[in-house]
């Protein structure tokens, strides 16, 4: 009888654990990366080559940031940025599990990616500009830390304009026209927008430090 119940607790504790890593491992709602914007084609549109500066701005786990790091190789610096520890330790463990050296971990403010002036070639926020408690000074950091024609990606959910601004934190997501306005406010010119493999509800546009 002893024996079933302890093969069972240790049942059950096999299944919380697996249910657990699935939670922690897995990001929560990032089906946009599949069914809309492959890293692929993300770092594609970008042109995106060996040896270039990136930083995943929001990074979470990183998600993006291992692919961003394939891409531009060993002779690059791929910043993994997050306000979060608990996210930038699952990089860091990550990062050193598959020797990528080329990831710097930051622990960012909220006001600021706290990244170096006029080394990256390219700023990526995915799904994170919603979270951005103070856009403005974010985006106005993020261009100091881009070189001249550096580029900004924004990968955003998509919302009906006209709204306070603060309700879009609460509804996590952004109008593709309050994210035009405010990058062109912190200085930045807009490019371009690029259309997902399929429809949906995010957009990614793209912005360059001129
Ligand atoms: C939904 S996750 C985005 C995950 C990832 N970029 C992706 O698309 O797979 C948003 C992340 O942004 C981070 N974040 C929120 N405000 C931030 C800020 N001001 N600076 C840097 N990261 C921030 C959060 O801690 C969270 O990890």
């Amino acid at each position: 009888m002893k024996m079933k119940i302890l093969r069972s607790a240790v049942a059950w504790a096999f299944v919380a654990m697996v249910i657990l890593t699935a939670t922690v491992i897995q990001p929560a709602d990032s089906y946009y990366w599949d069914t809309l914007f492959p890293f692929e084609r993300v770092m594609d549109e970008l042109a995106l080559k060996r040896g270039q500066v990136v930083a995943d701005i929001g990074c979470q786990e990183g998600f993006l940031t291992f692919d961003l790091a394939h891409r531009v190789g060993p002779n690059s610096i791929v910043y993994a940025v997050d306000i979060d520890p608990a996210v930038l330790a699952v990089v860091t463990t990550e990062s050193e599990r598959m020797q990528l050296r080329q990831i710097r971990v930051i622990h960012s403010d909220p006001k600021d990616p706290m990244l170096p002036a006029g080394e990256l070639d390219v700023a990526i926020i995915a799904n994170a500009y919603h979270e951005m408690r103070f856009p403005a000074e974010m985006l106005s950091a993020t261009r100091r830390a881009l070189r001249q024609r550096g580029q900004l990606a924004i990968i955003e959910r998509d919302a009906e304009d006209g709204h306070p601004r603060d309700n879009y934190y609460e509804l996590h997501k952004v109008p593709k026209p309050v994210v035009v306005r405010e990058a062109r406010k912190a200085g930045f010119t807009y490019i371009r927008e690029v259309r997902p493999v399929r429809q949906g509800d995010f957009y990614f546009l793209i912005f360059k430090n001129l």
